[in-house]
């Protein structure tokens, strides 16, 4: 497997691409072994953007561990790990991507984190424009990220036929979803973090709340969507139970689909 740091370095026949943060985890392992499923090479591009973190948000505390991230890289199948400076990434002036309704329409992420789906976007159209991927892989837990990137990839041409492949969402043994943030969870704030995964089959807003409320957790939203626009859902469409809420003081969201 190869390191690479400098756009130049990436495969030119394309690939099939896996963008992360880093601190990667099993659910990250899952994306790469979904993405080494044909004759393309895995790229894995590790960069901890700061345009998606607002001021008072964990920027400078997110996990950084490359030497580690390497290794389960490696392990899944990855060829080559891309893992640019800020400087690279943002070196040339690119338009701003204009945000498709998914961004800041539902009122969810958008809503908690204004600026967070413009450093998203931006970025992975970045990271895009350098892989010049076939097939990108992004996990079903950000489930908003999800859907706005598909709409991005919709809204732009210049990727050409680039798929986004969804992946469903890793879970530890007590059904809490994989998460980098997952470690700075206390094992009492743990327990409390299942009420999550329980509130999620429920089917009903008014319910979630509830059980979530009583298990002491801070929530943010508790709703059901539409799977495909995250607005109010429609009846004989599939939809999305989706939660965000603070266990302590780590914000942590989930979602599942719902019958
Ligand atoms: O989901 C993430 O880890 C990030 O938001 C992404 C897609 C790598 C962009 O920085």
């Amino acid at each position: 497997m190869r390191v690479i740091h400098e756009p130049s370095e990436l495969p030119k026949e394309g690939c099939n691409f896996v963008p992360t943060m880093g601190a990667l985890h099993e659910g990250h392992s899952a994306l790469i072994q979904e993405a080494n499923n044909s004759h393309l090479p895995v790229v894995v591009s590790i960069f901890v953007n700061p345009t998606q973190f607002a001021p008072n948000e964990d920027f400078e505390a997110y996990p950084r561990m490359l030497d580690q991230d390497i290794e389960i890289a490696k392990a899944a199948g990855a060829e080559v790990v891309f893992a640019p400076t800020a400087e690279v990434v943002y070196e040339k002036e690119m338009n701003d991507i204009p945000l498709p309704k998914v961004a800041t329409e539902p009122k969810l992420e958008d809503a908690s984190r204004p600026t967070h789906f413009h450093g998203v976007c931006n970025v992975v159209a970045r990271l895009f424009d350098f892989a010049n991927p076939v097939n990108a892989f992004f996990g079903e837990k950000d489930y908003q990220q999800l859907k706005v990137i598909e709409a991005m990839v919709r809204q732009e041409s210049r990727w050409g036929d680039l798929e986004i492949v969804a992946v469903p969402t890793a879970r530890g043994i007590d059904g809490i979803a994989l998460s980098s943030r997952n470690a700075y969870l206390s094992s009492e704030e743990r327990m409390q973090a299942r009420a999550i995964v329980h509130a999620l089959s429920i089917g009903c807003e008014h319910g979630m709340m509830a059980l979530l409320v009583e298990a002491g957790l801070d929530v943010d939203y508790a709703v059901i969507r539409d799977a495909d626009s995250l607005l109010a859902p429609i009846e004989g469409c599939p939809r999305r139970a989706i939660i965000a809420a603070k266990v302590g003081s780590t914000r942590l969201i989930d979602n599942g689909e719902l019958p």
